[in-house]
């Protein structure tokens, strides 16, 4: 039995509907009620497993605590500064938002870490060493829901496909924030399967990183489509990592160079192939026609590589674009234009490829790994909405990971939907 009891409840409105909203979002199921004849209490009976649950679930919707717990996939480069910035922020959080995020189990692609009672984000490093090996994707949530939180968090800062675990978090009541982007970016099926499981169970699921690092780009997008525009095209640089050698490519840098560079300065993805080919790209540009409501499939991209010919290797894909790169510059600049590779969105059209544009245009003036999106909507029509600012960079993505992060930690679940 879970009791709330307080002075002066009788005079205040709304008590008991804050207390059965609580138990409603945590999914736990209400067997028997009863309020005391002062009215100084209200009890209600739940199985006794949710017993913990339910006591945590009240507590936050009190305001008596706010606990978050996080569940980290990935600890790679982003995950890294991510740990950083949280044993930074921590204190700040506290004091200015009354908010404690607690770090309860980080995992690797072979290893696991866990404690119920919290992990010092930035003493994680020698713990590694006498890891146990990361369970399956089952027994991993199954170990950190014996903490019968209610208020949980998955993180993905992964590069591979956690569709399964995400689907699994999102169905046993965590939140989702992924920077990653393969779950979403796959067929139209899972992405639906994904956003039903948010929408039924009320839980939320952030992915501004997925694209643009930190630039609120799919906060601006979700405004765009809710408020009844209407999408015409978004046409942009999606890439750093592209951007930033297309840049070096003006400056007169080989193209091995180049890549070198962009992988030393840590704005490759983890396979560079990934973003040569293209594919990166189009993964982000899918995810944009989605969230703008277009029913796509991967194979819908039309798909123009940065460099072919990558399957039989990257230092062989690199010499023999060499040649035809440097003349294809040659030929854009004598028109004083550059090369950039592009993302085209409009309705039920998505194209990503090299394109010449004029050096003075906005695309053509963007230089190293800042990215740029370009909204042209009915509202939008004439004067067409720009952001811009840095795509790529662990710090940058780190910071947007986090502020996901923030935004479902202070505002918590969305009544549950069919
Ligand atoms: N770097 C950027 O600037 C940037 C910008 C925007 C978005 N992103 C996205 O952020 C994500 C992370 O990027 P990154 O640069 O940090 O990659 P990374 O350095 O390669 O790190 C990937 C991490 O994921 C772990 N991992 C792989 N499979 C796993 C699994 N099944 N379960 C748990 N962990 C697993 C790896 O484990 P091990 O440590 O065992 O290898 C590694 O720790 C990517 O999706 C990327 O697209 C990155």
């Amino acid at each position: 039995v879970v009791s709330a009891i307080g002075q002066g409840m009788a005079g205040h409105a709304g008590v008991s509907g804050r207390l059965f909203g609580a138990m409603g979002s945590a999914g736990i199921n209400v067997v028997a009620i009863a309020q005391g004849a002062s009215e100084l209490s209200i009890s209600v009976a739940v199985a006794e497993k949710e017993a913990l649950r339910a006591v945590r679930a009240v507590h936050t919707a009190f305001g008596l605590t706010r606990l978050v717990h996080l569940v980290m996939v990935g600890c790679g480069r982003v995950g890294k500064e991510l740990l950083r910035i949280l044993e930074q922020t921590q204190t700040k959080l506290l004091e200015e938002l009354d908010l404690q995020l607690r770090l309860v189990a980080v995992a690797r692609s072979s290893k696991f870490i866990a404690d119920g009672a919290g992990l010092s984000p930035g003493s994680l490093t020698p713990l590694w060493a006498s890891a146990e090996n990361r369970p399956t994707d089952p027994e991993l949530l199954a170990r950190v829901l014996e903490e019968h939180f209610t208020d949980g968090i998955l993180v993905d800062v992964t590069a591979t496909d956690t569709t399964e675990l995400q689907l699994l978090a999102l169905r046993s009541g965590l939140h989702v924030v992924t920077a990653n982007k393969v779950p979403l970016s796959q067929n139209l099926a899972q992405y639906h399967e994904i956003m039903k499981a948010c929408r039924k169970l009320g839980v939320r699921y952030n992915y501004e990183t997925t694209f643009g690092a930190g630039l609120p780009v799919l906060h601006t997008l979700g405004e765009l489509v809710n408020t009844g525009d209407e999408l015409l095209e978004v046409r942009g640089c999606l890439s750093g990592t592209l951007g930033a050698i297309c840049s070096w490519l003006d400056e007169g840098l080989p193209i091995r160079e180049a890549v070198r560079r962009a992988e030393e300065r840590g704005y490759t993805e983890p396979d560079p192939r990934e973003d040569l080919s293209g594919r990166d790209v189009a993964r982000k540009a899918l995810i944009i026609a989605r969230a703008s409501g277009m029913e796509l499939e991967p194979a819908d991209v039309a798909l123009e590589p940065m460099i072919p010919g990558l399957e039989v290797g990257l230092d062989q894909a690199l010499q023999a674009a060499e040649g035809p790169l440097d003349e294809r510059l040659a030929v854009a600049h004598s028109k004083g234009a550059v090369l950039r590779y592009i993302a085209e969105i409009a309705p039920g059209r998505v194209h990503v490829g090299l394109s010449e544009v004029d050096k003075l245009s906005p695309i053509g003036s963007l230089s190293g790994p800042d990215n740029i999106f370009v909204f042209r909507t009915q509202r939008y029509r004439e004067h067409p909405l720009v952001i811009r600012g840095p795509g790529a960079g662990v710090e940058v993505t780190a910071a947007g990971v986090l502020g996901d992060v923030l935004k479902i930690a202070t505002s918590g679940r969305r009544p549950p939907r069919s």
